[in-house]
Order: structure tokens, then sequence, then C-alpha cells
């Protein structure tokens, strides 16, 4: 392991990984989040330092365990806004970003300074606006050499709604991940996904465990470096 971990196909390159979910403050006691569990974020940092990369993994709301490694160090950036601010200063140096975080689309119009107290008929209407795509902005900003790799969750036309992602978002590569399908996906162990790239088929890896597709994340992610085989 020590002499993959000094001579891997990712030695001398800094990976920033996100995981988990982003939440966004309603009032002082409430968000809104989501469910994803930081796993597939999580093992795609551990592979990257298994190969020989320095990884900076910036987590939002996480219920897998954090690695310990000192390959990887660990920033926690909770909203989408802290999450946009450590992605955009840690990718400044780094060679590949790989965006597996769940990042909330909206957020409260509003961030109430006191608790939210129950009114009248009971009912509630919250208004939302759009928060910032960090794969977007990232995409756009990369310099040549720098290498961006964003997820697809979708429950319905995965390889349309995935391509078009791919294409708007400027990425160098989108896992897809039917988040349909039970076993795979949010909070599970397995994942099944679909690589797409630019200009070339589609890739499909049947379901296996997420600490396997990490690996194969990885090794792509060597291979648009242009390290490695
Ligand atoms: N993403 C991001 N910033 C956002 C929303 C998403 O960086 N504000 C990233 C995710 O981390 C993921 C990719 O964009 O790598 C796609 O996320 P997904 O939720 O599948 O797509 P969206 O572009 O948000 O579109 P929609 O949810 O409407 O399908
Ligand atoms: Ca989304």
């Amino acid at each position: 392991v020590q002499d993959y971990l000094t001579n891997g196909p990712l030695k001398g390159k800094t990976l920033v990984v996100t995981a988990g979910g982003t939440r966004e403050a309603l009032d002082p006691v409430r968000y809104l989040g989501n469910r994803s569990s930081g796993k597939m974020g999580i093992a795609i940092a551990k592979a990257a330092a298994n190969a020989g990369a320095r990884v900076e993994l910036i987590v939002g709301s996480v219920s897998a365990e954090l690695p310990h490694s000192d390959h990887i160090t660990v920033t926690q950036a909770l909203s989408t806004s802290a999450m946009a601010a450590a992605v955009s200063n840690k990718f400044q140096n780094a060679d590949a970003l790989i965006m597996a975080a769940a990042v909330a689309d909206f957020r409260p119009a509003v961030l109430a300074d006191q608790k939210i107290k129950k009114h009248g008929d009971g009912t509630l209407t919250l208004h939302l606006v759009p928060t910032e795509d960090i794969l977007a902005k990232m995409g756009v900003q990369k310099r040549s050499g720098q290498v961006v790799i964003g997820f697809a969750a979708e429950t319905n036309d995965l390889l349309q709604n995935a391509n078009a992602k791919l294409q708007k978002k400027n990425a160098d590569a989108i896992v897809a991940n039917d988040v349909s399908e039970p076993g795979i996906g949010f909070g599970t162990d397995d994942n099944a996904v679909t690589i797409l790239r630019p200009n070339q088929a589609p890739l499909r890896w049947s379901r296996q465990s997420k600490m396997m597709i990490a690996e194969k994340i990885v090794a792509l992610t060597a291979k648009l470096l242009k390290v490695g085989d």
C-alpha cells in the first residue's frame, strides 16, 4: 500500500472532492436539507488518497464516517454558499474537482433572525430563490489542464438529462446516477452509474460497492489528467 501511495498514478496531484448534502437555513433552528449520506464522495476521497493524491475533501452534512488520513484535509461547508467559497478557494491550486455533493438548488429568500412562529390557520408558504451552481461556475473558470467531474442524480430520462448537464456545466465527465433504482444511490453502500464524456459513448458501470465505483472514478480522473494508464 505504501508503495502505491507514493508511486500511485495521482502522485503529485491535488484533487478537490465534495461530499454530503448542503443545508439552507430557514431560521436559527431550522434548515432545508437532503438525504445525502456523503458515502460516495468520501469513498472517492479515500480512493484518490490511495492513488497518491493530496485530497481537499469539502463536506456538507454527512452521516458517514469521515476519513482519517494524512493525505486528506477535511473542510466543513454546510451551506451552498460556504461550499461554493471553499471549492473556489481550493480549486485554484488543484488539478481536478469531483463534485459528489448533493447541493441544494434553492434557499429561503430570507433568513429569519428569530424562530418562525405558527400563525393563523397554521399554513406557511416559503419563498425560495436559486443557489449558485458551483459545478457550472468551476466549469467556466477551469484553466487548461484542470479537470472537472460532476454527478447527475436522475429519476427519469437518465442519459438525456445527464448529457444536458455535461454540456451546460462544461464538465469533462458526468457520473450519472439513477436514484430511483432501489439499493443504489442515496444512503446506500452500492451504486450503479453511467459515465458520460463529450463525444464519447456512454460507459455503464453496473451495481457494485461505492468504493469500487470510487476507484474507477479515480482511474478516470487520472486518465483525464493524462497520468497513469
Ligand atoms: N451542483 C452544484 N451546485 C448546485 C447544484 C448542483 O455544483 N447548486 C452539482 C452537483 O454537485 C452535481 C451536479 O451539479 O455534481 C449535478 O447536480 P444535479 O442535482 O444532478 O443537477 P442540477 O444541475 O442541480 O439540476 P436538477 O437538480 O434540476 O436536475
Ligand atoms: Ca439539483
